[in-house]
């Protein structure tokens, strides 16, 4: 059993390895560095001619990059992201994508099972970097490679949840909607924008001074260490960590096939023999290690890492996001205001129930797995996830009673200064 397992992740390993050389080799021009000693020189105007010169065949050094900031959204499935992503996606000054590492899941690791991804998906972490540095320098084509087909004139409709990102929907990339609309509503992205022009997207990027990435697929953020520390990036983490029982709670309901167990367990109220626990287990280590990382302040995390709670984003979206854009530099716009008490609570106007109205009595809604889970199951959750608990302020609870007792929370207020 053991062997066999060792053997798939090895071959898995092979694989990946073989199509991303072909990969590689297929794209190399992207993977030339830019031939002046300090690559930050490049595009920075001062011996223009010889500098676009050299530049020339590195397109995405011949603007201002160093002018811009890089923002990565860590994240886990459900834990709060999509919310978070929008309050980066609303603001005019942000290109944002929504998740563009499944294309590297899908195609070097296509056949994984959400169940397994947990143990395979760090053999995807080197080309999932190049992707992101690619990215974060506005070379959309990059993503090219890993979508099929293969984009011909650099067109494309296979682009993963292409109408979550509001740049992807708007003009210069699509005229369908007026500049002045508040939310395009994905389905109406997809339907009325016709195929994505990755060439106008690319120059949707470069007219925005930030570009954000929300991922659920880096596990921790020691795995961005050499992206923080490229000194052509300007690159900021924002973590996002939830209770691992309100994740739990939430992943059961979501993911019906891959929770099956667990599911019997909370209806049943016996633990399955063959339970994964790596399900959970997964959750806590990489939040634990991350976190850790964080608070510990390496001097290579100085003003780049902050750490965010989900609860305390659910209980005052404004304020913490003011926080979270302070630590950026973004100013605050109107329009993510507006964004903002249109889909959390204090907007009781009936039109006005958009996707993440779940959040709209959010401060309730955040804790509303103690309702929902066993706590036979939280109790479980507790012992495994103990350590992540005490870091990030999470109450553990000693009873049924106490699990069930709403009027006490269980999120202690804990403040999380960025290291700056
Ligand atoms: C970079 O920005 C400065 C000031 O914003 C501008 O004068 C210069 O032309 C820009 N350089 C490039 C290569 O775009
Ligand atoms: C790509 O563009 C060329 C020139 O405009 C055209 O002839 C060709 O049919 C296009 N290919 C596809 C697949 O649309
Ligand atoms: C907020 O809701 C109003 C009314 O439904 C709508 O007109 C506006 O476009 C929305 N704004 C945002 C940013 O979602
Ligand atoms: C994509 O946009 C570019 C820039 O406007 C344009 O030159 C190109 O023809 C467009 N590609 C297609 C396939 O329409
Ligand atoms: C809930 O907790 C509060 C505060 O500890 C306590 O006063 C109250 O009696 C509890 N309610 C129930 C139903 O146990």
């Amino acid at each position: 059993m053991q062997c066999s397992w060792k053997a798939v992740v090895l071959l898995a390993l092979v694989s990946v390895a073989i199509q991303y050389t072909a990969i590689r080799t297929f794209t190399t021009k992207h993977f030339h560095i830019c031939p002046v000693p300090n690559p930050l020189n490049c595009g920075l105007g001062q011996d223009v001619e010889s500098f676009d010169r050299m530049c020339d065949e590195y397109p995405y050094f011949n603007y201002n990059s160093s002018k811009r900031t890089h923002i990565l959204i860590l994240a886990t499935t459900r834990s709060g992201s999509s919310f978070f992503g929008q309050l980066f996606n609303q603001h005019s000054d942000v290109f944002y994508l929504y998740e563009p590492l499944f294309h590297v899941q899908n195609t070097l690791i296509p056949h994984v099972p959400p169940s397994r991804y947990n143990t395979e998906r760090r053999v995807t972490l080197g080309a999932s970097r190049d992707l992101l540095r690619s990215l974060y320098n506005c070379d959309l084509y990059f993503l090219e490679s890993y979508i099929k087909p293969q984009p011909a004139n650099h067109t494309t409709d296979k682009i993963f949840r292409r109408g979550a990102s509001k740049a992807l929907c708007s003009v210069p990339v699509c005229d369908a909607f007026s500049p002045s609309e508040g939310n395009i509503e994905e389905g109406d992205c997809i339907r009325k924008c016709g195929p994505l022009n990755l060439t106008l997207a690319t120059e949707s990027c470069r007219e925005r001074h930030y570009v954000a990435i929300k991922t659920v697929r880096i596990p921790e953020v020691n795995d961005l260490k050499a992206l923080i520390e490229d000194p052509r990036l300007n690159l900021k983490v924002i973590q996002l960590v939830r209770d691992p029982r309100g994740i739990l709670s939430s992943r059961i309901e979501t993911f019906w096939e891959t929770y099956r167990l667990w599911r019997i367990w909370k209806a049943t109220g016996r633990k399955p023999y063959n339970l994964d626990l790596t399900l959970l287990t997964t959750v806590c280590d990489d939040f634990l290690n991350s976190v850790s990382t964080g608070l510990s302040k390496p001097a290579w995390l100085r003003g780049r890492y902050m750490l965010l709670r989900y609860e305390d984003l659910a209980r005052n979206t404004l304020e913490k996001t003011k926080e979270v854009y302070e630590f950026l530099g973004l100013t605050m716009e109107k329009n993510v205001v507006d964004w903002i008490n249109n889909n959390t609570r204090g907007n009781n106007d009936a039109s006005a129930k958009h996707k993440y109205s779940t959040l709209r009595d959010s401060a309730a809604n955040a804790e509303s797995w103690r309702l929902k889970l066993s706590y036979d199951i939280v109790d479980y959750t507790q012992t495994v996830c103990q350590h992540f608990l005490d870091e990030l302020g999470y109450k553990a609870v000693n009873s049924p009673e106490e699990l069930k007792n709403m009027s006490v929370s269980l999120v202690e207020d804990k403040t999380f200064i960025p290291f700056l």
